[in-house]
């Protein structure tokens, strides 16, 4: 490995929050921005729903405010929800002026109303304001202008196909990382060859951001893109930075489910245009669930779906025998063409239509309300490194994040985040000694890269049956056991001194999978989006709190 350039700031991660930042950073320094794929692979890239802003003043703020903390079931930290209701118009302001279309009304003619957005309304909100772009793609509309803002400033470069192998610790403080190409994986085009050499470097920097998102992939049903593996999460959890709230994981309602099809989002905005949902008898069940039907909290809807799909028919939670239905057949005031462009374009590959199909649905792992513990200035339990977007946990969410407060939380705690770095970093960076690095790392050979696949496929479903949307004591020790054996597996593979960014994935997952475990055998209660079968009721006496993982794997609880 080759010491290389130093840089002032270096991002993990180029999705909303890690872009945000980077363009904080780079009016007073270099900033580096690592990601493992190309700039496009985010999970900011595939939100579809929205962007969740109060921009009418002080009461629609209040009420943002309120509807946060409802949903997030008693744990929402208030300071941290009164940053993001109250920054977040200045954030999204901003970001219109630097290029991001949303939504307007349009005049008889057809022209924009300019200004005058359109906003739909998603569950647990009590009012429509989220805005959107492009119909259904307002991820790729943010990122796309934030790429593009940043692209052009001088003092940002991008390190694509890199992923971060380690940080650099010393003296108590984060003082970089060490890179390694992110090669695709085996098969794909531009996948590195049988026990290749691997190209490392180490980067020197003031201090470090990761901003590398959530970790879906570590259930065998979810939303997230296959670069969602926590990677971010469990490199700062291996460095000794304090992980909270990780039993939290969001699982959506409604990704598609056909056999055969990826788990694609079908976002909640359908339902916030008039969808239903519906039984295989037909019956529209939310009724029996909660006053606000199809539009109540998400981890509702979620183990709504789940019970539904099981209900006097063999199965389980985690394989449930049968289908449940999204109905938009009756919806006639949406034009649903122009409103849901790119679902539409997807289901029509499987012959679906949202006018004239039931859309089969079933839960998948969506979001993550847990992460690397910050304060409200993305600070984490170790100098020099600092956390934002999903891979952070500030406490903003809960036990159960509001519908599309997620891009809102990237921007907002993003540009927190930069302004702490910009603060509170030494300058000039002090390099440590270089070290002796020996010879390159070579790459997995083709038998060990099969072993690792096989692996991760069966954490994920292991994770899916042991602390999927309902879980219990028995099925998390069960999870424990299982995980015990692949970790066992990946250390043998790893000795053998090869390595891949899979390897890598998989160790990451396999340590935020052990973290959410963890988490949740330590929280009996249900709250929010962790419902646990054998202690099926909120316990605010003892559990009114956070959950803060150590690093020997202690869960304690604390309020914050
Ligand atoms: C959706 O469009 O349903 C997802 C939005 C979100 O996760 O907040």
């Amino acid at each position: 490995m080759e010491n290389g350039p130093q840089v002032d700031f270096l991002v993990m991660g180029a999705g909303v929050a890690g872009l945000r930042a980077a363009i904080e950073l780079a009016q007073h320094g270099e900033v580096l921005v690592v990601t493992k794929e190309s700039l496009r692979e985010s999970n900011t890239h595939y939100a579809q729903g929205g962007i969740a802003v109060a921009m009418e003043g002080k009461k629609d703020i209040a009420l943002h405010l309120e509807d946060t903390v409802n949903a997030g079931d008693g744990l929402v930290s208030r300071p941290a929800a009164e940053a993001l209701v109250s920054e977040g118009p200045l954030r999204v302001a901003e970001l219109i002026e630097w290029g991001a279309n949303f939504d307007q009304a349009v005049d008889a003619e057809g022209h924009r109303l300019s200004g005058l957005y359109l906003r739909t309304r998603e569950g647990a909100h009590s009012l429509a304001r989220i805005l959107h772009a492009s119909g259904d793609a307002t991820g790729a509309e943010i990122s796309r202008a934030l790429v593009a803002f940043a692209r052009a400033h001088h003092r940002i470069r991008f390190a694509e196909w890199t992923r971060v192998a380690g940080l650099v610790v010393a003296e108590g403080r984060v003082m970089g990382a060490d890179l390694a190409s992110a090669e695709a994986a085996p098969h794909e085009p531009g996948a590195a060859g049988d026990n290749a050499p691997i190209a490392e470097r180490r980067i020197i920097a003031s201090s470090v951001l990761i901003a590398s998102g959530g970790a879906g992939q570590v259930y065998s049903d979810t939303t997230n893109p296959a670069v969602a593996t926590g990677d971010g999460i469990a490199l700062a959890a291996e460095a000794g930075a304090e992980l909270a709230d990780m039993e939290f994981y969001q699982f959506h309602p409604t990704a598609f489910a056909f056999e055969g099809a990826p788990r694609f989002l079908l976002s909640e905005a359908l339902r916030g245009e008039g969808a239903c949902l519906r039984n295989d008898r037909g019956e529209r069940f939310m009724e029996r669930y909660h006053p606000l039907l199809e539009l109540a909290p998400r981890d509702v809807v979620a183990r709504a779906i789940a019970l539904e799909g099981m209900a006097d028919a063999p199965g389980s939670v985690a394989a449930p025998s049968r289908p449940v239905y999204l109905d938009m057949r009756h919806v006639r005031d949406v034009d649903l063409a122009t409103r849901f462009p790119g679902i539409g374009a997807f289901l029509a590959r499987y012959g679906l239509s949202l006018s004239r199909d039931l859309i089969p649905v079933r839960p998948a792992a969506h979001y993550l309300m847990g992460g690397i513990r910050t304060d409200l200035g993305g600070r984490t339990s170790l100098a020099g490194l600092y956390a934002a977007g999903e891979a952070a946990c500030t406490g903003v969410h809960g036990a159960n994040r509001l519908a599309s407060n997620s891009l809102l939380e990237g921007l907002v705690f993003g540009a927190r985040a930069a302004r702490s770095m910009l603060a509170e970093s030494p300058s000039p960076a002090t390099a440590p000694a270089a070290p002796d690095f020996g010879p390159a790392a070579r790459h997995l050979t083709m038998a060990e890269g099969e072993r690792v696949e096989s692996l991760i496929v069966a954490l994920e479903a292991s994770m899916w049956a042991s602390a999927g949307l309902l879980r219990e004591e028995s099925s998390l020790r069960q999870g424990l056991v299982a995980l015990g054996e692949t970790d066992a597996a990946l250390t043998e593979i790893a000795a053998s001194g090869h390595t891949s960014r899979r390897l890598a994935e998989a160790q990451a997952m396999s340590r935020v999978a052990r973290a959410i475990l963890l988490s949740s055998l330590a929280r009996t209660e249900s709250r929010g989006a962790h419902f646990r079968s054998d202690h099926p009721h909120r316990d605010d006496a003892n559990f009114r709190k956070h959950s803060a993982l150590g690093r020997e794997g202690s869960v304690h609880f604390e309020a914050w």
